[in-house]
């Protein structure tokens, strides 16, 4: 792998993050307060497509606020106002989403109201958002099911099919309930997040260090079931994005929690992880393939994973320079081969991930949380003060 220089004021760091912006400039003049699709098409994003009765632009789905987040990150390398404006432009449409009901039978609200709404709030005290972050707060406290203290991750709480299942990447959604009871004095927030998160560390993450995609709780007693894929190749196999979220995920619930077991587990899926990269340091989209497989990478795994794992070496006592040097290795893997600087005719910052490759979606094109969390990593390394958004 290469190591490139990737420190503040760097050449390569400052030319990534121009190349960066531009994208996001012609960007803001396409898409605006709409919403692009979850992934490119021949590596170009267009208009989210219109379904569920609403139109093509709308704000459905779970990967909107990865739009808005890119603004953030703009706004804060920049200092731009014209980022910041357009940034904010989305909370009317967030709190509208929230208020209306409209696909909110996720517990992906904590992607998508922390990045849209908790940073207007933390940024310019704007009440709006933060009565709107609130409100996916409580819509997320609706998705418990009790003895098991898990948030359902899918679907209608009374779907036979999903009743039950929590996901690695819900790691993710539970510092809005961190913020929650922060911002509200209410300590019940933080008490779902703990318990839920306890229910990962001992089921979803396996004793050889791998994790399980999903995993199923009977939700009359309790009793945790069994693991099974969604997105992975197979129930045993180790999805290269769910090891990912769990880097990410079980280190960001370190931070609010000070629970060293789970700083531990990310230790743990990291180390996993870099174990089973191929030459270049961007993983294929199973860590069960590697170079010679003929299979897809999935860049996007690999962004999360770099930004996780400087949340990770930050958290460590002696520095994590093993974790930080590894995150500098796959971002400069990601800005020299997946990036879309050599490549006018993309929207993407980056190409070449993988949304589901068992149903075929996405499969070796750019996709909005990986763009979303690979500039994450590169604003990292370019503003080691970066406020933190999650
Ligand atoms: N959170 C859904 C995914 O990673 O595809």
């Amino acid at each position: 792998m290469t190591a490139i220089d990737l420190r503040p004021g760097a050449e390569a760091t400052g030319s990534a993050v121009a190349a960066a912006l531009r994208t996001i400039d012609a960007n803001i003049a396409e898409f605006g307060d709409r919403y692009p699709g979850d992934t490119t098409a021949h590596g170009r994003y267009g208009l989210r497509p219109a379904g569920g009765g609403l139109p093509e632009g709308a704000n459905q789905g779970w990967t909107t606020s990865f739009w808005p987040g890119m603004l953030w990150l703009a706004y804060e390398l920049t200092g731009d106002e014209t980022y910041l404006r357009a940034a904010t432009a989305h909370v009317r449409g967030f709190t509208d989403r929230v208020e209306g009901g409209i696909d909110v039978e996720t517990h992906d609200l904590g992607f998508l109201y922390t990045l849209s709404c908790v940073l207007p709030w933390r940024t310019s005290a704007d009440r709006t958002a933060r009565g709107a972050a609130l409100a996916a707060a409580d819509r997320l406290l609706t998705r418990v099911l009790e003895p098991a203290g898990i948030i359902q991750a899918w679907g209608d709480m009374s779907d036979p099919r999903q009743r039950g299942r929590t996901i690695i990447d819900s790691l993710m959604n539970t510092p809005l309930l961190f913020w929650a009871s922060e911002t509200s004095g209410e300590p019940r927030y933080a008490e779902v997040a703990r318990r839920h998160i306890a229910q990962l560390r001992d089921h979803i993450l396996r004793p050889d260090d791998t994790t399980f995609h999903t995993f199923y709780w009977d939700p009359r007693t309790g009793e945790p079931l069994r693991g099974e894929t969604e997105q992975g190749h197979s129930d045993e196999s180790c999805w290269a994005r769910g090891q990912a979220w769990g880097i990410y995920g079980f280190a960001l619930n370190h931070r609010h929690t000070g629970d060293a077991s789970l700083l531990d587990a990310s230790r743990r899926c990291a180390d996993y992880f870099l174990a089973h990269l191929p030459a270049d340091g961007v993983c294929y989209w199973d860590l069960e393939f590697t170079d010679g497989s003929g299979e897809p990478r999935d860049s996007s795994a690999a962004a999360i994973a770099a930004s996780g794992l400087i949340e990770l070496a930050d958290a460590l006592p002696d520095g994590g320079e093993r974790y930080r040097a590894a995150a500098a290795r796959i971002l400069g893997s990601l800005i020299e081969r997946y990036s879309t600087a050599g490549h006018p005719g993309s929207n993407a910052l980056i190409l070449h991930g993988v949304y589901d490759k068992p149903k075929n979606v996405g499969v070796d094109e750019g996709n909005l949380w990986g763009d979303y969390f690979y500039l994450e990593a590169l604003t990292r390394f370019a503003r080691p003060d970066w406020p933190h958004h999650w």
